[in-house]
């Protein structure tokens, strides 16, 4: 029998669905391990992890939207593989998003996300959250049950990203439309590959109608503050480049956010005592999420080329080897956190987790990924006296039946059947 350790991660559909324990089984090879007979290095390690997000210079994010299991554009060669990279973008899945993006290109591109991302205009997105968190949770009490990832989160997210970026509001039932009928996120599954980016490809095509007329003429509202945009050096981004951006925050911020609030809430009905707690001090809520994005974050993995001869803690990587960088795991690093496999309040320095990454391609949404899910939380808490799942569909406490994305990226679940019982 193979060893868990061995194991395909990228094929098998018992680690797809619940990664945990095959990446303690690599943990116990080392923080970085070489997995066999492949050209990827799966990191585990807390500080291993830090010190490759953090390093640009001899690390490309290239592959971090296609993963590490695909093969690449080019036959790697040479001390610096820079150049090689940037001749062969095209070639790789995703290499013209923001997060593949490297050096200049990715600090210019980042910048005109800094537009959308001010106080002021979170600020006024957050009005917008609340409410659309009071009417959606609302609704769910009043009916006494809900699917908590179709019904609720999925519409949230998606709206909450309309509304951020000014998407007309007669457009946005378009977008949650393609979104419901495309395919899970991160799936292998070949008919799923090939309509994966369909939901995004029709969104591509309304924002670059919007930012078309918007160029022609300017209306003050988000998407012609976009389209204005310019980079740093005063030169004007091209069309695509702004469409790109706007459909990938559409991509970014709805299975991410979505499954957050779905692992968040499977862990909350398990632990009526905490519950309870919550209920009684709200202001606890945003810790109690911190701590699920470290224990069962959203986003899995993310993945690194190594560009030149480069050691991870003493570990030597090649240029063309592929980087891991199993977030997941890191965020259960015993070395860095105590009983790193239980959810404690209050655990010192909790955002220090590398949920939303870190570095130069840290998360840009992560503000107002807290916002969003904390503002459902709270409004399930003070609408309820009581959340449960619903045991005809997930069984009782105890012996739940769940059903997880079998995604390589993104941890979550399909679906969750919750009982509520208004306050
Ligand atoms: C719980 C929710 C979320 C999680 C767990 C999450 C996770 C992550 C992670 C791990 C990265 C880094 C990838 C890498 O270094 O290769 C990232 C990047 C990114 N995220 Fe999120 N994300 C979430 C929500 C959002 C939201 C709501 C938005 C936007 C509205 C968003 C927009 C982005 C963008 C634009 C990047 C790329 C940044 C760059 O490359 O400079 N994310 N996210």
């Amino acid at each position: 029998m193979i060893e868990l350790a061995e194991r395909d991660y990228f094929t098998d559909h018992d680690i797809l669905l619940d990664p945990y324990a095959y990446f303690e089984a690599a943990r116990e090879r080392g923080p970085v391990y070489r997995l066999p007979g492949r050209d990827i290095v799966l990191v585990t390690g807390f500080e291993e992890a830090l010190e490759v997000l953090k390093n640009t210079d001899d690390y490309s994010s290239v592959i971090a939207p296609q993963g590490p299991a695909a093969p690449l554009p080019f036959e790697a060669g040479g001390v610096d593989l820079s150049p090689l990279i940037e001749a062969h973008r095209g070639g790789f899945v995703g290499g013209d998003l923001l997060v593949a993006y490297d050096g200049e290109q990715h600090t210019f591109s980042r910048s005109i996300l800094s537009r959308l991302f001010t106080p002021s205009k979170l600020r006024a997105n957050e009005a917008f959250i609340s409410e659309l968190a009071g009417q959606l949770v609302g609704d769910a009490v009043a009916a006494g049950r809900c699917e908590l990832i179709k019904d609720i989160a999925t519409p949230f997210v998606t709206l909450v990203i309309a509304d951020l970026l000014g998407v007309p509001a007669d457009d946005r039932q378009v977008f949650m439309d393609a979104i419901d009928a495309g395919p899970p996120p991160g799936s292998l599954d070949p008919d799923d590959l090939a309509a994966q980016n369909q939901p995004l490809v029709l969104m591509g095509m309304y924002f670059a109608q919007y930012v078309a007329d918007r160029r022609q003429s300017p209306r003050g509202d988000v998407l012609s503050e976009l389209s204005a945009a310019a980079y740093p050096d005063g030169s004007q981004p091209d069309l695509m480049e702004i469409v790109r951006l706007a459909t990938f925050l559409f991509g970014a911020g709805q299975d991410t956010s979505a499954k957050l609030l779905g692992n968040a809430m499977r862990h909350l009905v398990d632990m009526p005592a905490l519950q309870q707690q919550l209920r009684a001090d709200p202001a606890l809520i945003p810790d109690f999420l911190e701590e699920v994005l470290r224990l069962e974050g959203s986003t899995k993995m993310t993945a690194r080329l190594v560009k030149k001869p480069a050691q991870i803690a003493g570990f030597d990587v090649r240029p063309g080897e592929k980087v891991f960088i199993a977030l997941a795991a890191a965020n259960r690093d015993p070395r860095r956190w105590e009983d790193p496999g239980k959810l404690i309040l209050g655990r010192p320095r909790i955002k220090e987790h590398l949920a939303f990454g870190r570095g130069a391609h840290v998360c840009a949404g992560a503000p107002l990924a807290r916002v969003e899910v904390r503002a459902i939380f709270e409004e399930f808490l003070s609408r309820t006296s009581d959340i449960d799942l619903d045991e005809t569909i997930h069984g009782s406490r105890g012996a739940r039946r769940l059903e997880y994305e079998p995604s390589f990226i993104i941890r979550g679940l399909a679906a969750l059947n919750l009982k509520l019982t208004p306050a």
